[in-house]
């Protein structure tokens, strides 16, 4: 067992929370709340690929995080970025005022990102970022004269965070039914899994290029100049790791081009090298008219996310409002925080300087390798999608108990394979930090198939 009082340990310097007198307080998110509290699994430190509890065991992060420490955890360079910012500048507003990191930044995404979308606009989680986008794309065809096209388009399985804007346009039916009414004028396309077309395929399925076709009549349904706007994830993350079919994201392009729709690509976790470049937009040569960009950007550090949006929209703002006002009524107070600044363009220098898009794009097929060649065979397991440096499992559910299959392997590898893996539903879902090594895929696959054996 290590000891947090050695400074030599990964977490020294963390206040060891080896008891928490009460957990009562804190209203867990997305969690079961009472299990959690009767059987806490409590993380109190992080170094590079691993998490430590308190009793200092270390603990292998299949999913940096929660799909977000992609340079792995507490790098010092980033660690120092955040430091220094706050010692010289932890605050400055960027309504009506600015300070040069926020710009620095923006211009370094936009460098980043596909040729032509040149304009960041700052939020603070995949949320806002999503919340934003969808605003822009109303906004944009009222300044060009288009009031009507009000409609937002989404898919079904879709997630696009938790707020109003991004469940209305999401797909999963938990987030919605509690929340009334939502965005209204909202429709949503065909999800595109079906197992008995795809099961245990690596990377893209050659199956379901026709589902976008699907958008052709949601604009014959309601008129294309009603339509705003269609949001979708180029790989369905939360909902069970869904890649697109081949040839999809080109066709839903296609006819959003041929309609005047803007087509906005949610790569809240798709970004930032999670597929083998800085966007999923690049690994599919399709190019949306806005990004919606968080978690990676910063590895998970400080909170941030945002949009990328064309020239064309920028445009359409600047050119279209009078000298001197405000061009869009939106924004957050900590738009472009200086700790976030800080924080992502020293995670942005680690992937570029350890060439860690790359290094995705090269373990790949040795991931996907690893997670059906150990996985395929065990009874539990009903079908495995792999795609870029992320692996979803379905397993077999418990009749009667949905999720429970799940939620048992994620406790059995996390007390007994000191592994953190994430669910949804009765799916594993792994997406470990991109600075995993061969050795640390292998003993993730190979200790999924000893958790899954041991409670199957
Ligand atoms: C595709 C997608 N969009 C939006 C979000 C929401 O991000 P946040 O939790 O930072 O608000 C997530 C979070 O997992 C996501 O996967």
């Amino acid at each position: 067992m290590l000891d947090h009082s050695d400074a030599n340990h990964p977490a020294a310097g963390h206040t060891p929370l080896s008891a928490p007198n009460d957990l009562e307080a804190f209203w867990m998110p997305y969690s079961a709340n009472r299990s959690f509290k009767a059987a806490p699994r409590m993380i109190t430190g992080a170094k590079d690929n691993h998490y430590y509890t308190p009793e200092g065991r270390a603990i292998l992060d299949g999913t940096a995080g929660l799909w977000c420490c992609n340079a792995g955890h507490c790098r010092e360079p980033v660690v120092d970025a955040i430091q220094k910012q706050a010692a010289s500048l932890d605050f400055a507003p960027t309504f009506q005022f600015g300070h040069p990191i926020a710009f620095e930044l923006a211009s370094r995404i936009a460098s980043e990102a596909p040729d032509g979308l040149d304009h960041v606009f700052f939020a603070n989680s995949g949320s806002e970022g999503v919340d934003t986008a969808l605003k822009i794309a109303l906004a944009y065809h009222r300044m060009k004269g288009e009031g009507s096209r009000s409609r937002l388009i989404g898919r079904e399985r879709g997630y696009h965070g938790s707020g109003f804007g991004g469940i209305s346009v999401g797909g999963i039916v938990n987030n919605r039914k509690f929340f009334g009414s939502m965005l209204t004028g909202v429709d949503h396309l065909p999800h595109t899994y079906n197992r008995s077309e795809q099961a245990f395929t690596k990377g893209e399925p050659d199956w379901g290029v026709h589902l976008a076709d699907e958008l052709e009549s949601i604009v014959a349904l309601h008129g294309a100049d009603t339509i705003s706007a269609v949001i979708v994830e180029p790989m369905a993350g939360s909902t069970g790791v869904l890649p697109p079919p081949k040839g999809y994201l080109k066709r839903l392009r296609e006819i959003t081009l041929q309609h005047g729709i803007l087509l906005i690509f949610d790569e809240v976790i798709s970004a930032f090298g999670r597929l083998g470049n800085a966007f999923a937009a690049q690994r599919y040569g399709v190019i949306p008219d806005m990004i919606v960009f968080a978690k990676g950007i910063t590895s998970g550090t400080v909170p941030m996310g945002g949009v990328i949006a064309s020239a064309d929209i920028y445009n359409a703002f600047m050119d279209n409002s009078p000298e001197g006002m405000i061009e869009l009524f939106h924004g957050y107070t900590y738009s472009g925080h200086p700790l976030a600044c800080a924080a992502a363009l020293a995670t942005l220098n680690i992937y570029r300087d350890e060439g860690l898009y790359e290094q995705a794009a090269k373990l790949e097929p040795m991931f996907a390798d690893a997670a059906h060649s150990y996985l395929a065979d065990l009874d539990l397991v009903q079908d495995i999608r792999t795609c870029g440096i992320v692996a979803g499992i379905d397993l077999d559910p418990v009749e009667g108990k949905p999720t429970a299959r799940a939620f048992a392997a994620m406790n059995e590898a996390f007390y007994k394979q000191d592994m953190m893996i994430r669910v949804t539903g009765d799916t594993v879902a792994l997406s470990p930090p991109l600075t995993f090594t061969e050795s640390e895929i292998d003993q993730t696959f190979s200790g999924l198939k000893k958790t899954l054996q041991a409670i199957g």
